[in-house]
C-alpha cells in the first residue's frame, strides 16, 4: 500500500464529490478548521474502541441514532435534550431486555453531510444542485441556497461544538427523571394494535426496569451520581474529506492520526469504494470507522474493505453496519458473514434497518414501513445466531420529536398522516414514541440471545 497521509485522498478517485467555485476559499477554510480546538478527544476516541472491542465478544451492544440530515437550525436546547432522551431511554430497554450494557452513539454533533442520488433537482422545469447536506449548501430551492459555499464548514464545526457541549452538560447528571420510566410517555402501550399479552409483558418490563433502577439508587448517592452520568459517543458520515481531514491530528503521546471531528466516524453505502478517496482516508486513522453494506456488496469486496480499513486485524476497530432491506436481508447477509468469519476478520456487525427499507407513497413522500423496519432487525438477529456470530447492535433515524414520517407503529401512523408534521430534510426517521416501542420489541428479541460472556 502506498504511504498515507491525511491528505492522500485528494490522489484518488472520489464519489459523491463537492464542486466548490474557488479553490482558494476552501483552502483558506480548511486551515482555519486545522487550527481550531478538536472536537472530541483521543482518549474518548480509544475508550469507545476498548468499549466496541468488548461489543464484538457480545459483552456490550451498541446504539447508534440519530437525524439522517443534522441541520444548523435544529441546534436547540429542545430537540437536542429531546434526541438524548430518546437514545438514553431506549438503550435502558435495551440493557433490561439485551443482559448487557449499551455503548450509546448519537448520530449528532456533524451530521451534517449527505449523499444523494441524483447530482440536481429539477421542480417545476427548474434545474439546481441537490441539497447535499448543511455542511454543504442549504435546503432552500433557490440557486444561492444550493451553491456549495465553504464556508459552511466553519458553520458546522460551530454549530457542532455547541451541540457537543449542551450534550456533554446534559450526560453529566442533567437526566435524572430519565432514570424513572414512570415518566416516560409509554402511551403507545396502550393503543389497540398492541395485544393484550404483549402489553402485559412490557408493563411488567417498565416495571421491573423501574425497580432496578430504584434498587441502584438505594445502593447509596455514589451509585445515584453515576447513573445521571452516562457516557455518550458522536458519530457522522465521513462524507466531506475536506472537513474530516482538516481535525485530522497527532497528539502527544499517542501514535497515529486522530479524526477528532467525531469519535466513530462511517463510510457511507456510496463512498465504500476500494480504491476510493474514503477508504484512501479513512484506512489511515486511528477511530473506530463504520462501513455501510447494502445488498449489493460481495462477499470478497465486504472482506478486501475489512483488510483495508483495518490491516492489523485489531479489536473494536471496524464495525459493519448492514442495510440490506427486509426483503434481501435473509438471502444477502449470510455469505457476508461467512465470507468475513473464514477470512478470520475481527469486526462488529450493527444493522441498519433503515435504509434497505425506503419507499415512496404514490404521492410521493419518502417513508418506511415500522413493521418492515422491525422486520429487518429480527431476521438480522436470526441470521447471525444461525450462523454462531453476534448482531452487537443497531442503528437508526430517528427523533425525538413527535415527527410523522414513517408510517405504522403502535400509534398507528398511516400515509395520510404523513403530511401532518414531516420534518426531515432528508430520509424519514422513527419519532419518539415509534422509537421506543422498536426499543421494547428489540429487547424481547435480545432477551433471547446467550447471556454476555465474562470478561
Ligand atoms: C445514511 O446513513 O443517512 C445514509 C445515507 O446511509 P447509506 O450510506 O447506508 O445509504
Ligand atoms: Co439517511
Amino acid at each position: 500500500m502506498s504511504i498515507w497521509s491525511p491528505i492522500s485522498w485528494k490522489t484518488k478517485p472520489i464519489t459523491q464529490d463537492v464542486r466548490y467555485e474557488d479553490p482558494k476559499e476552501v483552502e483558506d477554510v480548511v486551515a482555519a478548521l486545522g487550527r481550531l480546538p478538536p472536537l472530541v478527544t483521543s482518549w474518548e476516541v480509544e475508550r469507545l474502541r476498548e468499549l466496541l472491542a468488548e461489543a464484538q465478544q457480545g459483552r456490550r451492544f451498541l446504539l447508534q441514532g440519530g437525524d439522517c440530515a443534522e441541520s444548523l437550525s435544529d441546534c436547540r436546547s429542545d430537540i437536542i435534550t429531546n434526541r438524548q432522551k430518546i437514545i438514553l431511554q431506549m438503550s435502558l430497554v435495551l440493557i433490561h431486555g439485551g443482559h448487557r450494557p449499551v455503548i450509546r452513539v448519537g448520530r449528532i454533533a456533524g451530521q451534517y453531510a449527505k449523499p444523494r442520488s441524483k447530482p440536481t433537482e429539477v421542480r417545476g422545469g427548474v434545474e439546481l444542485p441537490s441539497y447535499f447536506g448543511d455542511l454543504v449548501n442549504r435546503p432552500e430551492f433557490t440557486p444561492e441556497a444550493r451553491r456549495a459555499d465553504p464556508k459552511l464548514l466553519l458553520a458546522c464545526y460551530h454549530h457542532a461544538a455547541m451541540t457537543l457541549n449542551f450534550v456533554r452538560s446534559l450526560s453529566d447528571g442533567g437526566f435524572a427523571d430519565v432514570h424513572h420510566p414512570e415518566y416516560w410517555d409509554l402511551s403507545f402501550f396502550r393503543q389497540a394494535a398492541v395485544p393484550g399479552e404483549l402489553r402485559e409483558e412490557y408493563e411488567q418490563t417498565t416495571r421491573k426496569l423501574s425497580e432496578a433502577l430504584r434498587f441502584m439508587e438505594a445502593l447509596g448517592e455514589r451509585t445515584v451520581a453515576d447513573l445521571s452520568r452516562v457516557d455518550f459517543y458522536t458519530s457522522h458520515e465521513g462524507l466531506n474529506l475536506h472537513y474530516e481531514s482538516a481535525q485530522t491530528r497527532q497528539v502527544p503521546w499517542r501514535e497515529g492520526w486522530y479524526d477528532l471531528t467525531t469519535h466513530l466516524p462511517w463510510i457511507g453505502e456510496r463512498t465504500r469504494a476500494l480504491d476510493g478517496a474514503h477508504v484512501e482516508f479513512f484506512r489511515g486513522i486511528r477511530n473506530p470507522v463504520g462501513v455501510k453494506l447494502g445488498p449489493s456488496v460481495s462477499p470478497e469486496d465486504a472482506v478486501r474493505l475489512a483488510e483495508a480499513l483495518n490491516p492489523d486485524n485489531e479489536p473494536g476497530k471496524l464495525v459493519l453496519i448492514t442495510r440490506m432491506g427486509a426483503q434481501k436481508v435473509a438471502d444477502a447477509l449470510p455469505p457476508v458473514v461467512e465470507a468475513m468469519r473464514r477470512a478470520g476478520r475481527l469486526v462488529l456487525w450493527v444493522c441498519d434497518p433503515m435504509h434497505g427499507n425506503t419507499v415512496s407513497t404514490s404521492s410521493g413522500i419518502k417513508t418506511r414501513n415500522f413493521q418492515e423496519v422491525l422486520r429487518e432487525v429480527e431476521q438480522s438477529f436470526d441470521v447471525h445466531e444461525k450462523l454462531g456470530s453476534y448482531l452487537g447492535g443497531v442503528h437508526f433515524e430517528l427523533t425525538g420529536e413527535d415527527v410523522t414520517e414513517c408510517v405504522g407503529g403502535a400509534v398507528g401512523i398511516t400515509e395520510q398522516d404523513l403530511e401532518r408534521n414531516y420534518a426531515t430534510l432528508c430520509d424519514p426517521r422513527l419519532n419518539y414514541r415509534q422509537a421506543l416501542e422498536m426499543s421494547f420489541h428489540i429487547a424481547r428479541r435480545m432477551s433471547r440471545l446467550p447471556r454476555a460472556p465474562r470478561p
